[in-house]
């Protein structure tokens, strides 16, 4: 969470900072600010709350310039959104600092500098990191040994950019729990929370590790680990396609990215699925040895990558014989489970980056399972380093804060898995061909199913003046109902709750009246039967359905009942099919009323902070 874009350059780098924080705003919107040096050794900072437009506007009513600068867009944790609590926090006008993640002891700490005579203008932990550097410095005059004995004292998570403007010559980063990338120029170098921020002016990039203090100037970059002592960082160059800059004509990023789905499916799915099935190879370097001895597979995510995990054990258990568990990673960190014999790790999430995952796997690691594998979009981030395996989706950047194509990527590369594990679990043939078949037919699938437009959109107008909703779902689509539910509450507002239509007798039948509708997804399964009778139940008590319903599921339209018809599709991929009328549903809704699509309130896209 929160975006940082820092630059040491010969030329006014305030361009670039605002180009960055521009691409980087998904990551948190509350407020943004830049602090730069000029050629005379002159500080200056500007911030502003709200996005990053209000920033831009206040540099071009009152233009201030640097050769050397930070910046940063914040999503609030410490402190309210304030002008005061925006980056970048200086110390005593000297040394500036931007910050992503949370430094937890930080009360301690401002007490401890408070004492030591530090005043502070901010009710953020990252003011801490300002001050302590510099008492740091004045003890050791140095800003590189300053910023490295201040890391000491920090416990939580922090990816920070130091300037201090009576040494403009360099800029210090620091990393532990919150990703950095440095980005080369030639006579410039770069900082950035997240690669895409500084693509505009680089595509080579060195990632830097955990516990990693880095010295940059305008013609050098030292790494130094966390022991203090010199490392070499490998310089990769990005090939990341997507240039997230671009709506390619779509009102939103959500809609792009709902779009893109088939296509990025097909890329997913290209040089990976063969006419007779998968090689083991595609979860990386001797996977197939690995996978072979797996008897459990534990899943670890959250948010919408959690709902791809719950549809996944679906799959495994059903086609590939091997048991499996999933856990949100912000519980499964912080008790003790069991681990079953010969058990596989697998962690989900498109950024790569979130925190409780992040912690869930390595917690993971130190408890003995056979091997990990992360199923991720963004090659190089942290679970991507960390697993022993890895499968990348291709779903290219994704910027709308509300995940579309990461989930229905996410989904194909489990449809794979369950292949490369039912090869070792006597995984029926029948089952196998109808996964290949299936996986085959998908991109064509989701075209036909984005046609569906116009009758959802009609839909949504029905939507938008209520205030809750129910969404019901059986076997494997009830994690698509709890990630229809996510997504409808999380861009248009509107309180979404999701049910195993089998449980709603238990309780949730109660809230049924002529204000709630309930949207539902029927696929024609073998648990049709079980969620007609489920439709009846909510019927005979004056709900108003939306079913999302294959034609062969015989669902008729009347005055109780909208239905959608989905096209018939191979039952092992209805799961992904089902998701893009629920995603366009929850897209219009909010369109309608008019909420922030791409950056709906209080969210940002990636979860760096526990
Ligand atoms: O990057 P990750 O997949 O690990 O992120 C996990 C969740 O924060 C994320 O899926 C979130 O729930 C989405 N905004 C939902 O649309």
């Amino acid at each position: 969470m929160c975006g940082i874009v820092g630059a040491i350059a010969e030329r006014n780098v305030v361009p670039i900072l605002l180009e960055g924080l521009r691409r980087l705003e998904y990551r948190g919107y509350d407020s943004a600010g830049v602090a730069l040096l000029d050629g005379q050794g002159n500080l200056q900072r500007t911030r502003r709350i709200g996005k990053v437009k209000e920033l831009a506007d206040a540099l071009q009513d009152n233009p201030i310039k640097g050769v050397t600068g930070i910046a940063h867009t914040r999503w609030a944790t410490h402190g309210g959104v304030t002008e005061a609590n925006a980056h970048p926090h200086f110390s005593s006008e000297r040394i500036a600092v931007v910050h992503n993640g949370i430094i937890e002891n930080y009360e301690s700490l401002r007490t401890d500098l408070t004492t030591k005579g530090y005043g502070f203008t901010s009710d953020t932990d990252t003011e801490t990191i300002a001050h302590q550097v510099h008492f740091e410095l004045d003890n050791c005059d140095d800003l590189l040994t300053a910023v490295q004995n201040a890391v000491k004292k920090f416990h939580g998570a922090y990816g920070t950019v130091i300037l201090d403007k009576n040494d403009p010559d360099r800029v210090i980063v620091a990393r532990s729990g919150s990703p950095l990338v440095i980005g080369l120029g030639l006579g410039e170098n770069f900082i950035a929370s997240d690669q895409m921020a500084l693509f505009p002016v680089t595509r080579r990039f060195m990632f830097l590790e955990e516990g990693d203090v880095a010295e940059i100037t305008r013609t050098s970059i030292k790494v130094f680990d966390s022991a203090g002592l010199p490392v070499e960082r490998e310089v990769k160059e990005s090939n990341l396609e997507h240039d997230a800059g671009d709506k390619a004509g779509y009102r939103h990023y959500m809609l792009k990215e709902i779009h893109e789905q088939p296509t990025v499916i097909r890329n997913t799915l290209s040089g990976r699925l063969q006419d007779n099935g998968i090689s083991a190879n595609i979860f990386g370097h001797g996977a197939d040895e690995l996978l072979a001895k797996i008897k459990h597979v534990q899943i670890i995510a959250c948010g919408t990558s959690y709902h791809s995990g719950m549809t996944a054990r679906y799959w495994l258990e059903q086609y590939a014989n091997v048991s499996c568990n999933v856990e949100i990673a912000s519980e499964f960190r912080y008790r003790k489970s069991y681990v079953h014999p010969n058990s596989l790790i697998v962690t989900i999430s498109q950024s790569g980056e979130t925190a409780d995952t992040l912690a869930a796997l390595r917690l993971a690691k130190e408890q003995g399972y056979a091997a990990s594998l992360t199923i991720c979009n963004v090659p190089g981030s942290s679970l991507v380093r960390e697993s022993d395996l890895a499968f990348m989706t291709l779903a290219g950047a994704e910027i709308g804060v509300a995940s579309t194509k990461a989930f229905t990527t996410q989904l194909t590369g489990f449809l794979m898995l369950t292949m490369a594990l039912g090869k070792h679990n006597n995984m029926s043939q029948d089952d196998h061909q109808h996964i290949i078949k299936a996986l085959h037919s998908l991109p064509a699938k989701l075209e036909e199913t984005l046609q569906l437009t116009d009758g959802i959109k009609a839909l949504a107008e029905e939507f938008a003046d209520m205030h809750h909703s129910l969404f019901l779902g059986r076997g494997d689509q009830y994690p698509i109902a709890m990630e229809g539910a996510l997504k409808l509450k999380e861009i248009s507002y509107i309180h979404a709750e999701a049910y195993a239509s089998g449980e709603l007798k238990h309780g949730p039948l109660a809230l049924i009246d002529d204000e709630m509708p309930v949207i539902v997804v029927a696929p024609n399964n073998e648990l049709l039967e079980k969620l007609k009778s489920n439709v009846e139940e909510v019927r005979a008590r004056g709900g108003i359905m939306y079913v999302f319903a294959d034609k062969e599921a015989n669902f008729k339209s009347d005055e109780t009942m909208r239905v959608i018809n989905v096209p018939h599709c191979e039952s092992a991929i209805a799961p992904i099919v089902y998701t893009l009328p629920l995603q366009l549903l929850s897209y219009y809704v909010a369109v309608i009323k008019g909420t922030d699509v791409d950056q709906p309130r209080n969210l940002a896209k990636s979860v760096t902070v526990e």
